[in-house]
């Protein structure tokens, strides 16, 4: 037995001013996050991943609610009773779209509006920028309720907070309000409940005045360049502003015109002719 609100209703949007306000949307079940929600998340996010009307993406959440993790019963109980299969089947499901939402297109913020829980660790992380509300509430809950923060959760903690931080959320699982999420550098910013959709709108107004090409090379290489030496994130960096450079890259267009339409070259056996190309360098 699953919940009855639709798949298709687990997660609402609007798109306003280039914005769009993506909601977790099963406030009865304070936003946890079910193998329903976790795949119409996986369509929103492509149904606006290039869509032209939107310039940045923030995640919030209806009601009381961020998101109260995964969902005990839909994600952890039913499918584990389907076997193996079933719970690599939920994991791919949520994994996944969490992955492409590190990853996104389009600047994200996440917006915590209310309780944020565990497996919610993993969409705020791949949010880019967060905001919290002063009154929101956060805590790794795993350990009440007898697991480790898996799905990526102790990753988080431990990739946003002092290692005596992310040790003591771990493993008290203790609440801690917006306030302190922002001391310990988990959100941007915490604000009052009362302003903070006006503050994100703020800060996407911000974003949207940015060159998108830039903005998606920048947010990228801030993951990136994490994990390299300084030597390979310099490298790193050269490359990538490079490719950013020639986006549109003519040559590539060039050389499928003159094999496809053209018909002068053929790429198993030459090269094509540099000299037909416009240059922009
Ligand atoms: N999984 C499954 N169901 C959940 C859920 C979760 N993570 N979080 C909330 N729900 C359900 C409740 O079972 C309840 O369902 P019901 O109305 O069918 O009984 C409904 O959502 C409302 O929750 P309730 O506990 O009554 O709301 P509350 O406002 O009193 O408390 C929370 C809110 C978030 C503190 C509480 O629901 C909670 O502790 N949730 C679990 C949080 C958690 O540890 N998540 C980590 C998972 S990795």
């Amino acid at each position: 037995m699953t919940s009855s609100r639709a798949e298709h209703d687990t997660v609402a949007y609007t798109i306003e001013n280039r914005v769009a306000w993506v909601k977790f949307n099963r406030p009865e079940k304070r936003n946890c996050m079910s193998p329903a929600l976790n795949r119409r998340m996986g369509e929103v996010l492509d149904e606006l991943e290039f869509h032209p009307d939107v310039g940045v993406l923030v995640l919030t959440g209806e009601g009381e609610s961020w998101s109260a993790g995964m969902d005990l019963k839909e994600y952890f109980r039913d499918t584990e009773a389907q076997g193996l299969a079933g719970t690599r089947k939920a994991q791919r499901e949520s994994y996944g779209w969490w992955r492409r939402l590190r990853w996104y297109q389009k600047p994200t913020i996440a917006m915590v509006n209310g309780w944020c829980f565990g497996g919610g660790y993993g969409p705020l992380f791949a949010c880019d920028l967060a905001f919290a509300a002063d009154e929101a509430k956060f805590a790794l809950s795993e350990i009440n309720w007898g697991i480790l923060p898996g799905g990526g959760a102790t990753k988080v903690a431990v990739d946003l907070l002092s290692m005596r931080d992310a040790m003591y959320h771990a493993m008290t699982g203790e609440l801690i309000d917006g306030k302190k999420a922002a001391e310990w550098k988990m959100v941007n910013e915490s604000v009052p409940l009362a302003g903070l959709r006006a503050r994100v709108e703020e800060v996407a107004g911000v974003l949207l005045k940015k060159n998108p090409v830039a903005l998606k090379a920048t947010k990228d290489a801030v993951r990136r360049v994490k994990e390299m030496t300084y030597d390979n994130a310099e490298d790193y960096l050269i490359r990538a502003q490079e490719a950013a450079n020639s986006f549109d890259n003519e040559g590539r267009k060039e050389g499928i015109r003159q094999f496809i339409d053209e018909k002068s070259f053929k790429p198993g056996i030459g090269t094509y002719d540099l000299a037909k190309q416009k240059h922009t360098a």
